[in-house]
């Protein structure tokens, strides 16, 4: 992750020990007695991760509880994000004076099932993944982009966004995509200068697909 986001922000990606760290009471409140091992250890690993990439800017290390419908509260000052999937964690965070937003995700490289990928992704991208070169399973980044972009936009316009209100273009060779929001969605919102292009960057290996986005401040 760190290759796809600006020196500005900061990445801590999970080692083996972090799946089992310390959480601060008031996380340990947000993820309940009663959440599976598997959900104690992504959830412990990201807040274990946020705390680094706290540390890694210079500033004190403390709790990122979560919200009612599961968006981390970073503390004051600071734009944050996380994600996990399997054996996989990492969070990023930097200052709100320098970066508007941040967004990261991590998904298993792997074809999606014909139904998911309808859920996914447009008619347009449906065709751009037939030009795009052969080797990659393109919708699985796409997927991956898209969740990055909700990551990025839900924290600035707080509102909800659905798989087709992003069109997500990739330039395979610059590792880099662009998702622009549907003018609908953006018109609907309530804040000062809401994104309308979300652009980030893209890598993919055998295993995982990385993406990550930052908004600029203006
Ligand atoms: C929220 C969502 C994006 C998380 O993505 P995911 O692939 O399921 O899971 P990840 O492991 O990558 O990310 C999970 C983390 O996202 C973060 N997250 C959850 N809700 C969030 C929100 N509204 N805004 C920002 N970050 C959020 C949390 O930190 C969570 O980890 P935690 O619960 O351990 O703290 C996804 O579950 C979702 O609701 N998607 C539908 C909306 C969407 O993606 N629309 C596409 C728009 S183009």
């Amino acid at each position: 992750m760190r290759d796809l986001l600006p020196p500005a922000v900061a990445v801590a990606v999970a080692g083996p020990d972090d799946w089992s760290g310390q959480l601060h009471a008031a996380e340990a409140a947000c993820l309940g007695e009663r959440a599976v091992d598997s959900r104690r250890r992504d959830f412990t690993a990201g807040r274990v991760c946020a705390r680094r990439a706290m540390v890694a800017l210079g500033l004190r290390p403390v709790a990122v509880p979560a919200a009612a419908d599961r968006a981390p509260v970073w503390p004051a000052g600071l734009v944050g994000t996380i994600t996990h999937t399997r054996g996989y964690c990492a969070a990023a965070v930097a200052r709100a004076d320098e970066i508007r937003a941040v967004g990261m995700d991590a998904e298993q490289h792997r074809e999606l099932n014909p139904g998911v990928r309808r859920l996914i992704c447009l008619p347009e991208e449906d065709e751009q993944v037939q030009r795009l070169p052969p080797g990659i399973h393109w919708p699985a980044v796409i997927f991956s982009a898209k969740e990055t972009v909700y990551k990025v936009w839900h924290p600035v316009v707080g509102s909800w966004l659905d798989f087709h209100d992003a069109l997500v273009h990739l330039d395979p060779d610059a590792g880099a995509f662009t998702a622009q929001i549907s003018p609908a969605r953006v018109a609907d919102t309530r804040v000062v200068d809401p994104p309308t292009v979300i652009s980030g960057h893209f890598a993919v290996d055998a295993n995982l697909v990385r993406t990550a986005a930052t908004l600029t401040l203006r």
